[in-house]
């Protein structure tokens, strides 16, 4: 059966497409864009006032499977995503046992076919039991599903074994995403180093924990000419040297998170673990390079970095609680809010690094609604308000830095692979809440 989404105004930054366009859609495809579309018998969805975009794609996503279904699992993590309006997601290897063989990712690859509602593009490590010291076999994990490899949350101290992860780059062509942390800088630090650190007596995480490591990794990548991805940069200097190596020609992509794009250090008034995530919450210069960086094309994508971790762990003492705060659901509402209404940012820029440019770091043939694309699509009502609360998260993390923020924009629909998932903000499956 057909589907026409209709009335709505569509963003494709691959088409360049930043007005009202219809969209029809059959066997999992985009068969057609125009305006007043009409067909007969076709499903409709009425987006008048809303904006339909290619689905998003999330670079960075800690799904917690297999090993830590406590925190996290493939149904909640997808429904998160889904509310989000990701369609796609990258879920990082750190998990138990390590995404290491191609048999985990193989796992991963069943068990979301089954749960059936995101393309999960699942990240190998680049090292085994992300250990840093031996890689993993990239050429066989490519082959039997891995989108990428990372060894994120475990920064890789061994220039050598980066050096050589890089060269492989060149055979698999795709991407290291470097977690860019060197761990005898950051050591115990909880927070960034700075004045917010100081007053509460917070071990600081100084800013060259993760610049020194970016500027290695971008002479490994230059030298190498392999193809490296830095993951949630939260620094100025991070963002200049990325910058710097782009104009020489170095194969870099990078990413920011929506918590670095929108908040300092200052954001954790008491010793509150809502704020405690690596790399830490900033300060205001290193926020605005980000903005900036965003704006120019320096960084290439959001990516949530959603890092669910269950409530008992995130309330212990602020020292021993883990790092990570949840995403998924507040990605869109938080950078529309924050970015594109108050103007820093174009909403067409904002769609692009959701979209298309994700979908370039990782090569694939998704991020736009080009007649033949996949039918991956999200439309969002760009003026609804809603105030951020954790406990109707489908998430099983709940650790959000924006609980309680009054935002504007929603995800009202999203269809995946042709087929609606969600609609009027409920799930498809008949349950409700
Ligand atoms: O905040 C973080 N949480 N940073 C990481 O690098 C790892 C992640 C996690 O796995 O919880
Ligand atoms: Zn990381």
């Amino acid at each position: 059966m057909k589907l026409l989404i209709k009335g709505g105004h569509l963003v494709d930054p691959s088409q360049g497409i930043d007005e009202p366009t219809d969209l029809l859609m059959e066997g999992g495809r985009v068969i057609a864009l125009g305006k007043n579309l009409k067909t007969n018998g076709a499903h409709v969805i009425e987006a008048k006032g809303k904006v339909v975009a290619p689905g998003f794609i999330d670079l960075h996503v800690h799904l917690r499977t297999p090993g830590q279904e406590h925190k996290e699992n493939l149904t909640t993590g997808s429904q998160a995503a889904i509310q989000g309006g990701f369609t796609t997601v990258c879920s990082m290897a750190n998990t138990d046992p390590v995404v290491d063989t191609g048999t985990v990712v193989e796992f991963l690859k069943a068990a979301n076919a089954k749960v059936g509602l995101v393309n999960l593009l699942p990240f190998a490590a680049v090292t085994v039991g992300l250990q840093g010291e031996t890689l993993t076999e990239m050429g066989e994990l490519k082959e039997r599903g891995a989108a990428g490899f990372s060894d994120d949350g475990a920064p890789i101290m061994n220039a050598g074994v980066m050096r050589r992860a890089l060269e492989y780059t060149k055979i698999t062509q795709l991407p290291v995403v470097a977690h860019c942390e060197d761990t005898h800088l950051s050591a115990n630090g909880v927070a960034h180093e700075g004045q917010a650190a100081a007053r509460l007596g917070l071990a600081g995480i100084p800013s060259e924990s993760e610049t020194v490591m970016i500027a290695r990794d971008l002479l490994l990548a230059e030298a190498t000419g392999g193809r490296l991805h830095v993951a949630h940069v939260s620094t100025e200097r991070g963002v200049e040297l990325i910058r710097a190596a782009k104009a020489r020609g170095v194969l870099v992509t990078a990413e920011a998170t929506p918590h670095h794009l929108t908040l300092t250090d200052e954001a954790m008034g008491t010793y509150d673990a809502r704020f405690k995530m690596n790399p830490p919450l900033r300060a205001e210069r290193d926020v605005k390079a980000l903005r900036e960086g965003l704006r120019d094309g320096t960084i290439d994508a959001v990516a949530t970095d959603h890092a669910p971790h269950s409530r008992a762990e995130k309330e212990a003492e602020l020292s021993q609680a883990p790092f990570g705060v949840v995403g998924l659901e507040t990605a869109l509402g938080v950078l529309m809010t924050e970015l594109v209404h108050q103007k820093h940012l174009k909403l067409s820029t904002l769609i692009a690094a959701m979209t298309l440019r994700p979908a370039l770091v990782l090569g694939i043939d998704r991020g736009k609604l080009t007649v033949g694309s996949p039918a991956d699509v999200t439309v969002f009502d760009p003026l609804r308000e809603w105030t951020v609360d954790p406990s109707a998260f489908r998430s099983k993390g709940a650790h959000s830095p924006f609980a309680g923020w009054r935002l504007r924009s929603k995800v009202t629909d999203v269809v995946v692979s042709g087929r609606v998932v969600y609609r009027d903000e409920q799930f498809m499956n008949g349950e409700k809440r």
